[in-house]
């Protein structure tokens, strides 16, 4: 006969009853007399085992012994349905393999400074609380795929090497280029757009470079964005599209992370208010409601952390800001026609004091307009040539939006700071691991 079936601790409740082995590592061990309780982890799940001198023999019970948090470990048992165990089920071992004992693991189950855990990521991601968080990570990015191919979208991807400026010229990261400067693209937007004219409806997934410098709990160097780009679509377009997109978010962390929401003590019911409709309210009204909650700002001004956070606390929905000054926004903008200093573009504001989680709006698609723009924000025609051309050959109204990964991640966790909602997160003067 050969080895009992390889499963993994979550799939385990299909072979109670039944011979198995479990390929992982231990979380813990707590020794009892003849017993030894071992928490055993193996990514998909944690299951306590129990090794029972009576049954494994001497030789291998001493064995255990030796296994120290973190130890590699294939154990041989007998899975059984036990309601007192977290998870459920229960491991009854008849055979232990020892793959390596672990030295004394850094990260411990007690409170460490936080420049300590960023600097032991690579261990730290084994805790209990960081994979609750990358599997939330995991399905939030695996709903916007879905989402937008239920709706015909099509994945173009976006280059990283840039030659234009998308979101300003101040946060550019500089490379060189086989002698050219090229910079990492803060943005897949505007080749979206170029591929929005190739297929309709696009949408683009990937990392974006900004070097902020900014030390806040929701700026990171790298981001993932996904940004989808519709031809034929106005601004009310795309608030209905990030609305039903957010929404939709939301409901399927719901439905499929309960346990990791639970492990981060999050609270549920916040979560699910998140349905359509969703608040809107121009610039020029939420000017008017801060200033009126006690707000210093300056109409014409754009909203910094502390107007976004007093605007959002007023809501248990996301909030979809339009309209915003031409003057504090990039360069594409599409003006108004109602009044041309304000700008069609939107901002989502997540609740709790998230703050904005997804930019976007309606692209100017008229040549002299663009050309006119790109010259007053002192952009390089040369290098926006092909942007230019997609407003010589059958341009239309088009519009979209971009929603960073990790803000979100950070609001449907609940979390403090963006730094746990990437696996290894790129921040200020932090390159390492
Ligand atoms: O508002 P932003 O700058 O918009 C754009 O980049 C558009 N080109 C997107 C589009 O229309 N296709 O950035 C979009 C989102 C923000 O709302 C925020 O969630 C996130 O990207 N973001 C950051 N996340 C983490 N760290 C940073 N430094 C971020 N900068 C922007
Ligand atoms: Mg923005």
């Amino acid at each position: 006969m050969g080895a009992p079936p390889h499963v993994s601790i979550a799939r385990i409740a299909t072979m109670v009853g039944q011979e198995v082995q479990l390929k992982g590592w231990v979380r813990h061990r707590r020794p009892s007399g003849k017993l030894q309780f071992l928490t055993i982890r193996d990514g998909s799940g944690d299951i306590q085992a129990v090794v029972n001198k009576g049954t494994l023999g001497e030789t291998q019970f001493e064995l255990a012994n030796q296994l120290t948090q973190e130890s590699s470990l294939v154990v041989t048992g007998v899975p059984r349905a036990d309601t007192r165990a977290p998870g459920g089920y229960e491991l009854e071992v008849t055979a232990l393999e020892i793959i390596h004992v672990a030295e004394p693991f850094p990260v411990q189950p007690k409170d460490h400074g936080v420049g300590f855990l960023l600097d032991h990521r690579h261990l730290w991601l084994r805790s209990t609380r960081q994979q609750a968080v990358l599997k939330i990570r995991h399905e939030i990015l695996k709903a916007c795929r879905t989402f937008f191919e239920e709706r015909d979208f099509i994945l173009i991807d976006a280059p990283i090497f840039t030659p234009n400026a998308c979101e300003g010229t101040t946060t550019l990261f500089q490379t060189d280029y086989f002698e050219q400067m090229a910079y990492l693209t803060q943005s897949g937007q505007l080749y979206g757009e170029a591929a929005a004219a190739a297929f309709g409806k696009v949408y683009c997934l990937g990392p974006t470079f900004r070097a902020e410098k900014s030390k806040t709990r929701r700026h990171l160097m790298e981001f993932w964005m996904v940004e989808p780009e519709v031809a034929f679509a106005e601004l009310a377009d795309v608030m209905d599209l990030a609305e039903a997109f957010l929404s939709m978010v939301v409901q399927r962390v719901l439905e499929t992370r309960q346990e990791e929401l639970k492990t981060l003590e999050r609270d549920i019911s916040k979560l699910e208010a998140i349905v359509p409709p969703f608040p809107r309210l121009t610039y020029d009204e939420v000017v008017k409601r801060l200033t009126s909650l006690g707000s210093s700002m300056r109409e014409g001004d754009d909203f910094g952390a502390e107007e976004e956070t007093l605007l959002s606390n007023q809501f248990d929905k996301p909030v979809l800001v339009h309209r915003y000054p031409v003057a504090v926004k990039a360069f594409y903008m599409q003006a108004d026609p109602v009044n041309p200093d304000r700008a069609l573009c939107m901002d989502v504001l997540a609740p709790e004091g998230y703050g904005e989680i997804i930019g976007g709006g309606q692209r100017i698609h008229d040549y002299q307009t663009l050309a006119a723009r790109l010259e007053a924000h002192h952009l390089s025609a040369e290098a926006f040539q092909w942007y230019l051309d997609l407003r010589r050959y059958g341009s239309v109204p088009h519009a979209g939006f971009g929603m960073g990964i990790e803000r979100a991640v950070a609001w449907i966790c609940g979390l403090a700071h963006v730094r746990e909602t990437i696996p290894f997160p790129r921040m200020l003067y932090r390159l390492y691991p």
